[in-house]
């Protein structure tokens, strides 16, 4: 992307946000600090204030809704079993690297065939999933250049980084629920404060896997069709 675009780009989302805000603020504003040039206007300020909370919320859920594609990011929501793609399938071997390309006991997501894939690799044994956590689509391996990293697999299992969810990395099987308590305690911002804020869906589910195998060192992993 050249510097001219990022830099358009980056400013029409500034604005954006900024207004969005300007909005928000000014509908609490009107509705616990009205003062008397509003209500000498006759209009009902605790009316406009609500309007305007609305407006702002709409647009910076609008924003949002914008941003998240082109940062790659999915509506954080549920990924359900029942939207695997069948075992059936899974029939396209595709090459993803050899085993010096993954480092031991650590996640690491890759892009086959456009699909994104976490990889595994245990020793000489290597396991692959859906690269997005099925609780809320972000990734397990963690978001490349942000504080939120891989976390090291302990007990056969991967967890992810953000939330907490655990999964068993040889059947994708949820051994721990996002946001259960040692997470929060150990972690209040993505534990704590964020258990909050997904009001909505705390939970997850298995973790549709993909079959893998190692010849001479390669890893293949199957792929639909
Ligand atoms: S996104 Fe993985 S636990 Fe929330």
């Amino acid at each position: 992307m050249s510097p001219a675009l990022a830099f358009l780009g980056v400013s029409i989302i500034g604005t954006w946000g900024l207004a969005s805000i300007g909005l928000i603020a000014a509908g609490i504003i009107m509705i616990f600090f009205p003062g008397d040039a509003t209500i000498a206007s006759g209009s009902d300020p605790t009316l406009a204030g609500i309007v305007l909370l609305v407006v702002g919320f709409v647009s910076m859920g609008l924003m949002g809704m914008t941003i998240q594609p082109l940062l790659g990011l999915d509506p954080p929501l549920p990924i359900r079993p029942k939207q695997w793609v069948p075992a059936s399938k899974l029939t396209r071997w595709t090459k993803a690297g050899t085993l010096r390309d993954f480092p031991n006991n650590t996640p690491k997501e890759v892009r086959l065939l456009s699909r994104r894939v976490t990889l595994v690799r245990v020793d000489d044994n290597v396991y692959a999933m859906n690269a997005l956590c099925s609780h809320a689509r972000l990734p397990l391996a963690g978001l490349p250049g942000s504080p939120v990293k891989p976390m090291a697999i302990r007990d056969g299992c991967v967890t992810c980084p953000f939330h907490g969810a655990k999964f068993e990395v040889e059947t994708g099987k949820l051994v721990r629920e996002p946001f259960d308590s040692q997470w929060n305690n150990d972690h209040p911002f993505l534990g704590r404060l964020q258990s909050k804020l997904f009001f909505f869906n705390k939970s997850a589910y298995d973790q549709q896997t993909y079959p893998v195998k190692v010849e001479g060192g390669e890893i293949f992993v199957a792929l639909p069709k």
